[in-house]
């Protein structure tokens, strides 16, 4: 249970000051009652709420799809610098979300911001598997001896990489499949053969493969198909 003015601020555009007046003016309903007090607690996912008649849609769980550019870190907020969040359309800014894992600030691509920490914890824990993929291109040659190196389980100074597979695409460049998210993990896996990582790039989760139409920079929702597709049972 909450409080009505608070439920319908923390999912809308409107702040609590605008709530409360459209409360006031008799012009919000519950279940087609109209509500005349803002404090009054309620249970919102047993209630309809409407404004002027029009039930607003409640959702309690918001699941974005960013194509994120360079310069940008993974997180909520920052003194200095610019944050993935600061790329999320006004409409949910008020949600709680958060980036369900980090790419660096010079790392690019598919990236997932949302508010249900139990989805992010699916997709993001080690136990679960779930494949991430990239698209990297270093300063050397792509050798036989890293697609080995990699599919063995590359070691870290703290940590033991588990096994990753290396499809070679170009001379220097090639698509990585990882399944567990240590800091700088790909940087420091090629650096573990002398590489150095010029670009990289996040094209897929699980089944969901970043969608050429969204450009760098864009966010939107994700589709009920698109969430289904980082949850299938063969995401890994
Ligand atoms: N590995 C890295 O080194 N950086 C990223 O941003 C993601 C994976």
């Amino acid at each position: 249970m909450e409080r009505i003015d608070k439920i319908i601020s923390s999912q809308s555009n409107f702040s609590r000051k605008e709530v409360k007046q459209m409360i006031l003016r008799k012009r919000v309903t519950v279940d087609g009652q109209i509500v005349d007090k803002y404090d009054i607690k309620i249970d919102e996912k047993e209630k309809i709420i409407a404004i002027d008649g029009q039930a607003i849609n409640l959702k309690k769980n918001i699941y974005l799809i960013l194509n994120k550019p360079r310069g940008y870190i993974s997180a909520t907020e920052d003194k200095s610098q610019k944050t993935v969040l600061e790329l999320v359309p006004e409409e949910f800014k008020k949600r709680e979300l958060f980036p369900a894992g980090r790419l660096d600030k010079d790392t690019t691509g598919l990236m997932l911001i949302t508010n249900d920490g139990v989805m992010a914890h699916n997709i993001l824990s080690p136990r679960k598997h779930v494949k991430k993929i990239y698209e990297v291109v270093i300063d050397i040659d792509m050798s036989e001896e890293m697609i080995n190196g990699f599919l063995e389980g590359v070691k870290l100074s703290d940590a033991e990489c588990k096994s990753a597979e290396l499809k070679i695409t170009g001379r220097c460049s090639g698509t990585v499949t990882i399944r567990e998210g240590r800091y700088h993990q790909i940087k420091r896996m090629f650096g573990c053969f002398g590489a150095k990582v010029i670009e990289l790039n996040r094209i897929g989760i699980g089944n969901l493969i970043l969608p050429e139409d969204l450009k760098l920079g864009e966010c939107r929702e994700l589709s009920h198909e698109e969430l289904e597709k980082i949850q299938e049972k063969n995401s890994i």
